[in-house]
């Protein structure tokens, strides 16, 4: 046991030590893009706006800080090959438009395609690497979503597509702006092979979708590991990417993530529950979390979803690792798509802790019961992991969501005083004073969120999860767990 123990441990030391290095994304990176709400109906006053929400909200200072303007924002190159902004669209330049986010405390970034067009057929950076990653650099962007529409036949083998999307991680090293770069070709040639070598973040299937479980023929693929899956679509659902995932949840590491696109929290085709489920399983699979939601009419429901600092803590903890599904039962009551089941979900945090997710997408509500040996199954089997003979606190994640009519009151102050005041009646978690790292370090209560129980050594956790719902408990060792990770500690901590 402890030979295998230490080839793992070895195998994330090594993860740490390569990828692309730019320094960024040591944690998933957090902010907003556009697409999801608005597709191509991007402007100046849009970005303005939505920055100024952010600020306002205390979104910014929960930790989204990246401001990505995706598709639609280009007019073409002119004579000498450069890409021209949309003056129409964006008056004052994009220069301005990125000065006016940066000084907001907020980053920016753009978008293009490793292809002729964009997928929305405007100009596409394949063959002009140099020239688009020099213009992205010079407007001051930090940040650089990078499509996959009309890459010409250039993809089939990992090695095409790797070629094809390094020439771009080449250009904008050479720039020298840190630029995060956040490669978006659906997951086409194996990606989670290859992509942390050369960015800070890989989209894994087709585009998300508003719903939770509904399966669509665009999004044709449920298993991305699947040789046969050769189109990854769009109309993904929630379910559809958390399953495409879970057989390479563990490519997770800082400086290179997952991505399970962009969050649809707030667009409406889902509950409230379905929204928290999603949120919940982004943060612990350590995908990149994007809002996409439309910020100009943010409500206090999506607001405390998108603030709940207890679970954006696992989100950025530092030891960076993502959960990894331990369970899946398919024999369960269907929802009226004819999709259900029942899934479990587990992984390491700093300090020992654990946390643990009981997913129900059954079409009804159910108990569901994991016992200490599922639960650290990954830490060794058969009860052999010592935290199986441990005792445990169990802290629900959600228990401390805001009150909705406090958000409310947020959204509605006028003037920073008043802000100033709510925020601090709110007892909002700023990590912009104090890291998530910090706060994990000080065992801030905002992170625990809220004690309900223990588990005796040997034991189980048994819930009862609403239907399309999950419950997500960070645990804590009541004795000597948690001495287990310092070697971790030492390389990323
Ligand atoms: C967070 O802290 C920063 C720096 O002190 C401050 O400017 C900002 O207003 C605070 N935000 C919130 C939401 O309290
Ligand atoms: C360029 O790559 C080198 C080597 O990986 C790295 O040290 C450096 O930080 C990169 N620079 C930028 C601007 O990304």
């Amino acid at each position: 046991m402890a030979a295998l123990h230490i080839a793992f441990a070895l195998a994330i030391f090594t993860g740490n030590a390569i990828g692309v290095n730019n320094g960024l994304a040591r944690t998933p990176q957090m902010g907003w893009n556009n697409w999801n709400s608005l597709g191509c109906d991007v402007s100046e006053s849009l970005l303005h706006d939505t920055s100024k929400t952010i600020v306002d909200s205390g979104l910014r200072d929960v930790g989204y800080n990246y401001v990505v303007l995706d598709d639609c924002w280009s007019a073409g190159r002119d004579e000498e090959g450069f890409l021209q902004e949309d003056l129409d669209k964006f008056p004052s330049g994009m220069s301005n438009v990125a000065n006016e986010i940066h000084k907001k405390g907020l980053l920016f970034g753009m978008y293009s395609s490793a292809g002729e067009m964009t997928c929305a057929r405007y100009a596409g950076s394949l063959d002009w690497e140099e020239n688009d990653a020099k213009s992205f650099a010079n407007w001051g962007a930090d940040y650089l979503k990078y499509d996959n529409c009309y890459h010409m036949g250039r993809f089939g083998t990992p090695k095409i597509s790797f070629d094809r999307y390094k020439v771009m991680w080449d250009a904008i090293n050479s720039t020298g702006r840190p630029m995060l770069y956040s490669l978006c070709n659906w997951g086409e040639d194996y990606t989670h092979t290859w992509g942390m070598s050369i960015a800070n973040s890989w989209r894994m299937s087709g585009d998300i979708y508003d719903s939770f479980s509904r399966p669509d023929d665009l999004c044709s693929c449920t298993d991305a590991s699947n040789p046969h899956c050769i189109a990854p679509g769009s109309h993904c659902s929630v379910l559809n990417i958390v399953n495409k995932v879970a057989a390479y949840a563990d490519r997770a590491q800082p400086g290179g993530w997952n991505d399970l696109d962009m969050l649809e929290v707030g667009n409406g085709g889902m509950t409230d529950e379905e929204y928290k489920a999603h949120f919940s399983l982004w943060a612990a699979l350590k995908s990149p979390l994007l809002m996409g939601n439309d910020l100009r009419d943010l409500s206090a429901s999506s607001l405390t979803i998108l603030n709940n600092p207890a679970v954006i803590a696992v989100s950025q903890d530092p030891l960076g690792r993502s959960v990894a599904r331990i369970r899946r039962d398919l024999n369960v009551a269907k929802d009226k798509y004819g999709v259900g089941e029942i899934q479990v979900w587990s992984g390491a945090l700093y300090d020992g802790d654990q946390v643990v997710i009981l997913l129900n997408a059954a079409g009804e509500d159910a108990r569901i019961s994991a016992s200490l040996e599922e639960i650290f199954l990954h830490e060794g089997p058969e009860s052999s992991a010592p935290q199986v003979k441990e005792e445990w606190e169990v802290y629900d994640l959600w228990a401390n969501r805001m009150d909705n009519a406090i958000a409310q009151k947020i959204l509605d102050a006028q003037g920073e005083e008043e802000l100033s005041k709510l925020f601090k009646e709110a007892n909002w978690y700023n990590a912009t004073e104090m890291s998530y790292k910090e706060g994990l370090k000080k065992k801030d209560q905002r992170l625990m969120g809220k004690k309900i129980g223990k588990i005796a050594p040997g034991g189980s956790l048994d819930k009862k999860v609403k239907r399309h719902s999950v419950e997500m408990y960070r645990l804590k060792s009541v004795g000597q767990g948690g001495k287990r990770y310092k070697m971790h500690a030492k390389e990323e901590l």
